[in-house]
């Protein structure tokens, strides 16, 4: 695996890579990786000749009381990760690369970027979309692989690639848990283990609407008031928003039917988790 910091480097190797006749899969990370982060690694080395995996703390998208500072950082352990998968580049800019001091151009997915979790991190997605489109720019992927952990963000990515005819095609994975069901996610490091046992009621009431829909029901009210009940029986949780949303202007609906997203963000401490789960 070739680890590359420059812009220039990344665009020359993929376009050598091309002039081979191989095709190109990017799975865009902040690092830190998890399993999940691997399933999209193997994915995209299922579906294209050659992966490059991006990593970037990406300082736009998170808000001025938010945890860039924070955010977990591993560089050597994300790369020994990487090379075990089979990745065939890890790309690390740096942040004046990205945005160097005159920087003034930003990606805006209007409405969708405002709804669910774009409510309370303003700025959040146009972070997101401003630095997928960069590195799409700069990978030319042929396919990228984004997580369903992170729904919003992946319809949104999806609009902004169908609007801008982008010539990628975007692969959404499914949620990666663990056995006990929790989400995997970088901020569950941020858990403390009263914290990271209570973190189990975001699927474990994901778990229940799922059977509640199984067995028929079809109200998403009833089903959004069964989860919130057992998150707020919870005593470390606090719900921000559970929510019942058509998966293309993810509006709030009344009735569940295929493809209906139910989406919920709930602090545990101080510990912002997302989960969600499609109808199917
Ligand atoms: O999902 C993430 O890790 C980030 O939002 C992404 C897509 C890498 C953009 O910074």
């Amino acid at each position: 695996m070739e680890i590359l910091t420059t812009l220039e480097g990344m665009r020359q190797s993929v376009q050598n890579e091309k002039r081979r006749g191989r095709t190109i899969g990017l799975v865009p990370t902040m690092g830190f990786l998890h399993a999940g982060h691997l399933s999209l690694v193997r994915i995209s080395r299922a579906e294209a000749d050659v992966t490059v995996v991006s990593l970037f703390v990406n300082p736009i998208q998170f808000g001025p009381k938010e945890d860039l500072k924070t955010y977990p950082r591993d560089f050597d352990r994300d790369a020994a990760m990487l090379r075990a998968e089979g990745a065939d580049y890890l790309f690390a800019p740096t942040d004046e690369d990205m945005y160097p001091r005159e920087y003034r151009t930003f990606v805006e997915v209007r409405e969708l970027q405002d709804r669910l979790c774009g409510r309370t991190r303003p700025g959040h997605f146009r972070g997101v979309c401003t630095v997928v489109l960069k590195l799409f720019d700069l990978v030319e992927p042929d396919c990228a692989v984004f997580g369903q952990k992170d729904v919003q963000q992946a319809l949104i990515l999806k609009r902004m690639v169908a609007d801008l005819n982008v010539p990628v095609r975007m692969i959404v994975a499914p949620i990666v848990r663990e056995p006990d069901g929790l989400a995997m996610s970088s901020r569950n490091t941020y858990l403390n283990p009263e914290e990271r046992q209570a973190a189990l009621v975001l699927s474990r009431s994901l778990a229940e609407a799922r059977a509640m829909i199984d067995a028929g029901e079809r109200n998403a009210g009833r089903v959004l008031s069964r989860i919130r009940s057992l998150i707020d029986a919870e005593l470390a949780a606090r719900i921000e928003y559970v929510e019942a949303v058509d998966p293309d202007g993810l509006m709030p609906v009344a009735g569940l039917r295929d493809g209906t997203l139910i989406a919920l963000a709930v602090f545990i401490g101080r510990t912002r988790l997302i989960d969600n789960l499609i109808v199917s």
